[in-house]
């Protein structure tokens, strides 16, 4: 098997070029890539690129993932997370291959309380969230064999991400305000990664199983709560480093003003994917304080 990633320095890019290398030959592209081009800014370049590698599997793990940034970018962003994906999609589609895209809990407008499912309503608050759906729907029109996740607050041991920014500030600061009215679950993109391997051989045997699914960690939290296990599970592995930190104050989203909206509601039903594809998907704090063990 022929595998094309693209965006292999990301957080999930890069966990996948480990967790696919077992399926086959990987061509691991990233955005400054010389010889074939992995620039998702250039739409054409990327299907030169298709053509050259003629790959069984294309995973496309590169998106305009600055939330904020979007807001003033939208072009750009609708470019990196829509149009190009559909030139993926239209290129995957003329070769027969798989094309394996990641989509976000931002396609829902984070209302109520519940986990939604892959069929509920989309209402994107933000341009990063209404792009992202946008290259879901190209994805879908366009015909080609496609699996989408939608996952949410993603996080690896590389790289920058909330664990490391609260670990550092806990380390400088007496007093945090972290939120507390959103809801989701922190996911690894080792996990991600994982699943995708794995759904990426269930779907070679069951292409009746092809399409979108919800892929989280079990459980749910919220940011404040997922500060206070980062800081307590710290201070239990390594009770040598210095913690200034003495409350961990829970504030609203209000607290804190940004430029793009975020879902109060972030939790996504796994229910479709863990039954279609036999999988289970762990405790987000089980993912979390393996990150610990590493970066610590
Ligand atoms: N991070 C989250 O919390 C989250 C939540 C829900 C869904 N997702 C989705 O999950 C997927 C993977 O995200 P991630 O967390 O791995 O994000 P990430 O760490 O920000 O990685 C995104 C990658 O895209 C690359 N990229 C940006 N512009 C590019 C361009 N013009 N051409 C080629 N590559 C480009 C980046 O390259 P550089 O390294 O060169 O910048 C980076 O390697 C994305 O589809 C994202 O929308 C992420």
């Amino acid at each position: 098997m022929k595998i094309l990633l693209l965006g292999c320095n990301g957080q999930v890019g890069w966990e996948l070029q480990r967790s696919l290398a077992v399926l086959g030959q990987v061509v691991a592209l990233g955005r400054d890539s010389t010889v074939l081009c992995g620039d998702l800014a250039n739409p054409e370049g990327i299907a030169a690129t298709v053509r050259a590698v003629a790959p069984d599997v294309i995973v496309n793990a590169a998106a305009h993932t600055a939330v904020d940034q979007a807001e003033r970018e939208v072009e750009l962003a609708r470019l990196l997370n829509a149009t190009t994906p559909g030139v993926l999609a239209r290129e995957a589609h003329a070769l027969n291959a798989l094309l394996v895209h990641y989509s976000t809990d931002y396609v829902f407008d984070g209302s109520g309380n519940a986990p939604r499912a892959e069929d509920a309503a989309t209402a994107p608050l933000s341009v990063y969230g209404q792009t992202k759906l946008e290259g879901e729907q190209l994805i879908q029109a366009s015909g080609c064999k496609h699996l989408i996740f939608r996952t949410s607050w993603v996080y690896a041991a590389r790289g920058d991400n909330f664990a490391k920014t609260m670990l550092r500030l806990a380390q400088e600061r007496e007093q945090l305000n972290v939120i507390n009215d959103q809801f989701g679950a922190p996911t690894g993109a080792d996990l991600l990664a994982d699943v995708t391997a794995h759904a990426i051989r269930h779907v070679a045997q069951h292409p009746e199983h092809l399409g979108l699914y919800h892929c989280v960690a079990g459980g749910e939290t919220t940011w404040h709560a997922y500060a206070e296990f980062v800081i307590a599970t710290a201070r239990q592995l390594r009770p040598e480093l210095a913690f200034k930190v003495q409350a961990i104050n829970a504030v609203p989203t209000s607290a804190f003003p940004t430029p793009a909206k975020r879902p109060y509601n972030s939790r996504l039903s796994t229910c479709k994917l863990q039954a279609t594809l036999a999988l289970h998907l762990p405790h987000w704090q089980q993912g979390v304080r393996r990150m610990l063990q590493e970066i610590l």
